[in-house]
């Protein structure tokens, strides 16, 4: 059994998905929020979960007769919130080693362009995920997401990225896979091979760029280990040609795409991304109005990542209030990774949403949930509460939602339900 406070798991060994198979189960006397149509609250709840889904939500005095038969089991929730299970749409979960010394450079003046361009930052992690075995990589990627999952995530996008070479992304997606085995998780495996120059072909990024496409871009797609591809554009990653390139490739093969834009300048990346219906465009510090208009037009999420952003202590914020007003969807999520954003924490990056970007509660919950979803092109199962859904579902120890964004380093959540099965704290 998986728990949240950061027991090892098994060496090699299987580790459990949940207890028993309830097969219709009622959660009862809870407050949903739904996140249809804004939080989509019900007061005086009831969920009805048949197996893997939901078969019914509403009003606990409106449940139909025919719903009543055959329960197995009941929850009372006593009055506390309900909500889909979180998704966190942007990580890279799985590296070797650690930046705690990059850090400390850069808390003694360094910054992190001039690191990278140094052959440090994300080169220092390709070396270290080099050198780590499959086993030792899926062990701390694994302490990672239980952290995740303890704080009610039942969904993670894991990109690869930090192999820059086929064998390495091949092994950094092969163990975001065992993870989705092992764990009561949902995982979206993304490639990002275009997320720095590797030492093998430095001056020849077009090589490289030829590499990621004509030979590592297939071969992840016959093993099936990834369903998007994702790109590094900017100054110090690769140029928007290069990031056509790339595009043109994943879309002829079949893959979903997003992108690492304007994180650090403009350089239209976003526009790009949405010219190619990209799922998402993430960052965005830098986002132009074309962009915002490029992506409000081909419905492409705006992934804000204010981990990221205070981690590098940024000062140039996102154009939150454009995006709001073009009618964008937002997604937040952790950009967990070991240089810009060590974190595991969700709940604290909806607090940061809102101190630092000034998302509303509402808007944050959203980016976590319906949004969320909506960024793995995952919306038709996944991030509200509504029937046929999957039965992914957080009970929380707070009666208002906005207490989810409010409170920060605390973790208000009390059961989790993954696939209709309870899984993680309170499950023991
Ligand atoms: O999302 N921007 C590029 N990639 C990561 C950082 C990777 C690293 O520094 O290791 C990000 O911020
Ligand atoms: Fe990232």
């Amino acid at each position: 059994m998986w728990h949240h406070k950061g027991r090892s798991i098994p060496k090699g060994g299987v580790v459990q998905h949940a207890r028993e198979s309830a097969l219709k189960q009622l959660i009862r006397n809870v407050r949903i929020a739904t996140m249809e149509d804004g939080y989509g609250l019900i007061d005086q709840g009831a969920v009805l979960v048949d197996g893997e889904r939901i078969a019914w939500v509403g009003q606990e005095s409106s449940l139909p007769d025919e719903h009543r038969r055959g329960i197995e089991s009941e929850l009372d929730g006593n009055g506390r919130l309900l909500t889909p299970g979180l998704i966190d749409c942007h990580t890279h979960l799985v590296y070797g080693g650690n930046r705690a010394r990059e850090f400390e450079l850069r808390l003694q003046g360094a910054d992190y362009e001039t690191i990278a361009r140094a052959g440090g930052g994300i080169l220092s992690t390709v070396s270290a995920t080099r050198e780590a075995s499959e086993q030792a990589l899926f062990e701390s990627a694994a302490q990672r997401l239980q952290q995740l999952m303890g704080e009610g995530v039942t969904c993670v996008e894991i990109k690869s990225g930090y192999g820059l070479d086929l064998e390495t992304e091949m092994k950094m997606l092969r163990v975001a896979r065992t993870l989705s085995e092992q764990f009561p998780v949902t995982v979206a495996p993304t490639f990002l091979g275009a997320h720095a120059l590797p030492p093998e072909f430095k001056d020849d990024a077009d090589g490289y760029i030829d590499e990621v496409c004509k030979r590592m871009m297939p071969a992840i797609q016959s093993e099936n280990l990834a369903g998007a591809v994702d790109i590094f554009c900017e100054n110090i990653g690769f140029t928007p040609a290069q990031t056509r390139r790339v595009f043109e490739c994943a879309k002829s093969l079949g893959f979903e795409v997003k992108i690492h834009a304007e994180q650090l300048s403009d350089q239209q990346g976003a526009s790009l991304a949405a010219e190619f219906q990209a799922l998402s465009a993430d960052h965005l510090e830098y986002l132009s109005d074309d962009g915002i208009r490029a992506m409000q037009k081909a419905g492409t999420v705006a992934t804000l990542l204010p981990g990221a952003f205070y981690f590098l202590r940024e000062t140039r914020l996102p154009p939150i209030d454009a995006l709001r007003k073009a009618g964008v969807p937002m997604a937040i999520a952790t950009d967990s990774n070991p240089g810009t954003s060590p974190t595991t924490s969700l709940l604290l990056m909806l607090n940061m949403a809102a101190t630092l970007f000034r998302l509303t509660p509402l808007e944050c919950l959203q980016g976590v949930t319906v949004n969320g979803a909506r960024a793995l092109g995952l919306e038709r199962n996944l991030g509200t509460v509504a029937a046929k859904k999957q039965a992914d579902l957080v009970l929380w120890n707070v009666g208002d939602p906005a207490e989810l964004t409010y409170n920060f380093g605390a973790n208000p959540c009390y059961r989790i339900f993954r696939k209709g099965q309870q899984t993680g704290p309170g499950s023991d």
